[in-house]
């Protein structure tokens, strides 16, 4: 992974990923994709030409964060909240997945990403789900990059279908309610087996969480910019990468 940063940055030197510290990466980046509609207004364009133009950019930043030799990275695509915009634009997101899959998924493959999802698939309809599943099936060989996305995904309910499945344990004697401890929540929690994001990327200018990882990113770096996520290129990434990187976490301690 080093060596493959290494030519990046000697080959593609303007693309701003100059100064990165290869031995300092993150290991997990969540990116909550925001901006997409904002950004086609601006333009005189539908909402949806927004969504268009992000799954470009989900592309572009994939291969950016495998290029980075990042292990995980999480995508925030469809929150539980989304459900109330108008039919039309939940429908055109619902296609989205599809969408991007049927283009990308043979590069991906080759690239050695694996795909995964977190959310709640009951309320997805068949198409979104079949795609996504697809995807996950075909990639869950490779051991490159994880692609998680966060699909029909809500940190409440995320939380709470937790909380449920440990009473459940309680009630069943599995565990006592005194003895539980982080680790029995976290492994129901939907990024199981997933470290928590060392870094939370937000676009478009918006300053907070809407409800995303709220568990995962108690000690997370928070880094937010002002553009579109359509237009967030390879090196806001290597920007709020080397941010990163400048920071020192405490963890509470000194
Ligand atoms: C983010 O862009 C994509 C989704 C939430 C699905 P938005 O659609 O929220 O764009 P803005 O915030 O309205 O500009
Ligand atoms: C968060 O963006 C959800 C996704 C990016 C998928 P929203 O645009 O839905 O968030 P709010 O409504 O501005 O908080
Ligand atoms: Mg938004």
């Amino acid at each position: 992974m080093i060596e493959r940063l290494k030519k990046w940055v000697l080959a593609k030197p303007q693309r701003g990923n100059l100064s990165l510290q290869p031995d300092a990466m993150p290991r997990h980046v969540a990116i909550i994709m925001d901006g997409n509609g904002r950004w086609a207004k601006s333009r005189g364009l539908p909402r949806i030409a927004g969504h268009h133009s992000g799954m470009k950019a989900v592309k572009r930043i994939t291969m950016a964060a495998d290029r980075l030799g990042i292990k995980y990275l999480t995508l925030y695509a469809f929150s539980t909240e989304n459900w109330k915009r108008p039919k039309e634009e939940v429908d055109f997101l619902m296609r989205l997945p599809q969408e991007f899959l049927a283009i990308e998924l043979e590069d991906l493959i080759r690239n050695n990403v694996q795909v995964r999802m977190m959310g709640d698939r009951e309320e997805l309809p068949d198409f979104t789900l079949d795609a996504v599943e697809e995807a996950i099936v075909r990639t869950s060989s490779n051991t490159g990059l994880v692609l998680n996305f966060a699909l029909n995904y809500g940190g409440r309910k995320e939380l709470m279908d937790a909380v449920r499945k440990l009473g459940t344990d309680i009630q069943a004697g599995r565990i006592d309610a005194d003895g539980i401890e982080e680790r029995h929540l976290e492994r129901y929690l939907l990024t199981g087996g997933m470290p928590d994001p060392d870094l939370l990327i937000r676009t478009s200018g918006e300053l907070r969480i809407s409800n995303f990882m709220l568990w995962q990113l108690a000690y997370s770096e928070l880094w937010f910019t002002d553009v579109y996520w359509p237009e967030f290129q390879d090196e806001h990434f290597c920007e709020a990468i080397r941010e990163y990187q400048r920071r020192a976490r405490r963890y509470g301690g000194l």
